[in-house]
């Protein structure tokens, strides 16, 4: 029996301190042996928002002890790590600084090697870690910062289909629970709430629903939020506004994922049709419904990430760096970290006003 690579991740590239590890069984599928996370949702909740400067501290305090309990956790020693996978970016550079050093002290000390990895791709890779996912698959990614429809051909190659032009779709989320009155992170929040109202009470707007391909925007939702919570009058309005700004977000997702699911045809043919849906608002249990919905009508096998691997974690980052120690892809330790790295380096930056769609 040969042995398996064990990979050590780390995740800090927001506001969640990860280490992981995992390896592989004997039939070459993924297994997660330890997945410790720990969220710092209590040191922003007043801010409305994920502060930086606390975010980092707050990583630097629990870096050591969280990599300490998933290695104990795995039941494996630390020498038989064979290398060490941490987000190199995108995200907060104060706050990717702190999991990318530690993991680069750490493979020097164990003289193993490191691998700097994209926390997108974790996230685009993070259904391998349940299931056996060829590549070309066709992902969705609706994260707090990221909300973007991708091509994943392969390991490193990507072709994205569409984007948000402004806000991702969790900020949304966020910043409609934010003028309710709901402390951040609001989305799972806003779900309860949309239980309890008429999702047909307020008409709210659905920014380029029939232009842009599949690209996404969802600023102009938020200021005719904000607009109709100034004239809100009792708690039962509040759930109405809840359940209409869910049942809009539904009908955008569900209108750009038929076009995602067309360019996606129009690129790739592959045996078998996979539509992955991660990031942390891939929670939301009406948006999975409704997806589950549209790919049984267009012959698509629908992939949700557990809770546990759809929102930030290690795991997810230690399995690219399995994939990446497979092929020997390995990085010198003087990798910077990237506040800005985006998984189709070939795409149109487009964000901002005056964007031409
Ligand atoms: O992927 P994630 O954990 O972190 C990153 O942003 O990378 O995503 C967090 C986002 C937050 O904006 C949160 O409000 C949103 O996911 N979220 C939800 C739900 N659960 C988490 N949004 C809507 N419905 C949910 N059930
Ligand atoms: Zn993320």
């Amino acid at each position: 029996m040969s042995k398996k690579p064990l990979i050590l991740g780390i995740e800090s590239s927001c506001d969640e301190t990860a280490a992981s590890l995992i390896t592989e069984n004997e039939q070459g599928l993924p297994v997660i042996l330890s997945n410790i996370i720990s969220s710092q949702e209590d040191i922003h909740k007043d801010y409305g928002g994920v502060v930086p400067e606390l975010a980092a501290r707050s990583h630097i305090e629990k870096i050591d002890w969280i990599v300490e309990k998933a290695i104990t956790e795995s039941g494996r020693r630390i020498e038989e790590i064979d290398a060490v996978a941490s987000t190199a970016g995108p995200g907060l550079i104060v706050c990717l600084s702190v999991g990318l050093s530690f993991g680069k002290s750490f493979a020097s000390a164990i003289d193993k090697p490191f691998i700097a990895v994209n926390h997108l791709e974790g996230h685009a890779l993070s259904p391998k870690l349940i299931s056996k996912v060829n590549y070309p698959y066709l992902l969705l990614l609706i994260s707090g910062g990221h909300s973007q429809y991708l091509n994943v051909k392969n390991l490193g190659k990507y072709k994205r289909l569409g984007t948000t032009i402004d806000d991702a779709l969790g900020e949304a989320f966020d910043k409609t629970a934010k003028l309710l009155g709901i402390d951040f992170p609001g989305g799972p929040q806003i779900e309860k709430l949309a239980e309890k109202g008429d999702p047909n009470k307020f008409d709210l707007p659905r920014p380029i629903f029939n232009k842009g391909g599949c690209n996404l925007s969802f600023a102009g939702l938020k200021t005719s939020v904000l607009k109709i919570t100034k004239k809100i009058k009792n708690e039962q309005e509040k759930f109405d506004l809840a359940a209409s700004f869910q049942k809009t977000i539904e009908e955008i997702l569900e209108k750009k994922t038929i076009i995602a699911f067309e360019e996606f045809e129009k690129q790739s043919s592959p045996k078998e049709k996979i539509f992955v849906v991660a990031g942390g608002v891939a929670a939301n249990k009406k948006i999975r419904s409704i997806l589950i919905k549209l790919c049984k009508k267009n012959n698509y096998r629908s992939l949700f990430p557990p809770l546990e691997l759809c929102g930030d974690n290690a795991a997810m980052i230690a399995m690219v760096g399995l994939e990446k120690f497979k092929l020997k892809q390995f990085n010198q330790f003087d990798h910077p970290a990237k506040p800005r790295w985006p998984l189709d380096e070939n795409a149109a930056f487009l964000k901002g006003s005056g964007v031409q769609l």
